[in-house]
């Protein structure tokens, strides 16, 4: 009998690259999506990968369009595996609204979506004796802070609204455990700056003519949808004075997920805070670079005042999930660069 894991947000840029892992190593997957912020060619190739593979494989990607915020459409699914005698094997929780600048100017709806979405998820797992969860947390939460690598046990300190809510969703998480001792596995993931595309280029993040991430913008550059990057700062202390940040290839990132599932499932009850980094920082010059020379393509910038609320160096110590899962990036910047462009121009026509 395969396991069943349920994603929410499955057919967002991060959930369609777990979902495909989940699917590729047997898992029965059920993924719960608004659609709100989902790529249309995730969701068809997702089903087209269900239906080309199904015939060698014995499991399946059941997707199902549904808000997390009504609580009625969760237990209707919950009640739906329960009937057939089956259980969630774990949940990948996902689903939320994730810009920085967005959630700043409207906060309701962060609150909403993150925070209440997930207490009533919480409340139908809880109610379904489904008790173990990986949460997509972010590197936000710590706010700014001076030290090179950062672990987790640096204060929670979100300077703004997006991290507020990711932080306080891990205490939610944490009160939770603490209210029902011994019955919870839980693992925040706290992931550093996701990047990249599958190499099959069939799943990526959405295009959007505006993105706040640094990788969907040298694409744009790249394919003349925008004219230049904006720098934000060449005078930060760093070796060529533009701001780090620690990018990890979302195939790892999903690989990570699928050893926290593991780990929880064969260990006992626990919650657990792991950055999800590559412990390596590069400056955005150095990407731009990379990315330049792997897709031989050319990258005009400019350089503007810094941002309020930047900060020069955002780096993940990862030695917990080293330790713990036996996890290490495997995926280098230069293939980062190259799949990201290959997802890109494989898709552009639908921008
Ligand atoms: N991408 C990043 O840089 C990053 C960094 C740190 C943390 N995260 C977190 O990881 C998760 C996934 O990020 P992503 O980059 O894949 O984002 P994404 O927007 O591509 O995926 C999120 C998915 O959730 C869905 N969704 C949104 N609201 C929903 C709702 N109310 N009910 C059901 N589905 C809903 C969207 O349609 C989308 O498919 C988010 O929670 C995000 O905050 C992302």
């Amino acid at each position: 009998m395969n396991k069943k894991v349920l994603v929410t947000g499955g057919t967002g840029y991060i959930g369609s690259h777990i979902c495909l892992k989940l699917f590729e190593l047997g898992f029965d997957v059920y993924i719960i999506d608004s659609f709100i912020n989902s790529s249309h060619l995730n969701i068809a190739n997702l089903k087209l990968i269900n239906t080309q593979k199904k015939k060698n494989f014995n499991n399946k990607i059941h997707i199902i369009q549904g808000d997390i915020r009504d609580k009625s459409f969760l237990e209707k699914l919950f009640i739906g595996i329960a009937k057939k005698n089956k259980r969630f094997y774990s949940v990948i929780h996902m689903a939320g609204l994730k810009s920085v600048t967005e959630s700043t100017f409207n906060p309701l709806s962060y609150w909403d979506v993150n925070v209440n979405g997930t207490i009533n998820l919480l409340d139908v797992m809880s109610k379904f004796d489904c008790k173990t969860i990986i949460f997509s947390s972010s590197a936000t939460i710590y706010g700014k802070s001076k030290k090179k690598f950062l672990s987790e046990d640096l204060p929670i300190k979100p300077c703004n609204t997006y991290g507020e809510t990711k932080a306080t969703i891990e205490k939610i998480l944490s009160n939770l455990f603490f209210s029902d001792l011994g019955k919870w596995r839980i693992c925040n993931l706290r992931y550093f700056n996701p990047a990249g595309a599958d190499p099959s280029g069939l799943i990526g993040e959405k295009f959007c003519l505006n993105p706040n991430n640094l990788f969907p913008y040298l694409n744009l550059v790249a394919g003349g949808k925008k004219k230049f990057l904006k720098i934000y700062g060449n005078d930060w202390p760093t070796r060529d004075g533009t701001a780090i940040r620690d990018y990890v290839h979302i195939n790892d990132l999903a690989f990570g997920h699928i050893l926290a599932m593991n780990y929880l499932s064969s260990n006992k009850s626990q919650i657990l805070n792991l950055n999800l980094g590559t412990g390596n920082g590069n400056t955005v010059l150095e990407v731009l670079k990379t990315f330049q020379k792997v897709n031989n393509c050319e990258i005009k910038y400019v350089f503007k005042e810094r941002r309020i609320g930047d900060v020069t160096s955002l780096v993940a110590d990862n030695s917990n999930l080293k330790k713990l899962f036996n996890w290490s990036p495997c995926i280098s910047l230069s293939d980062m660069c190259r799949h990201s462009w290959n997802w890109f121009i494989k898709n552009k026509s639908t921008l």
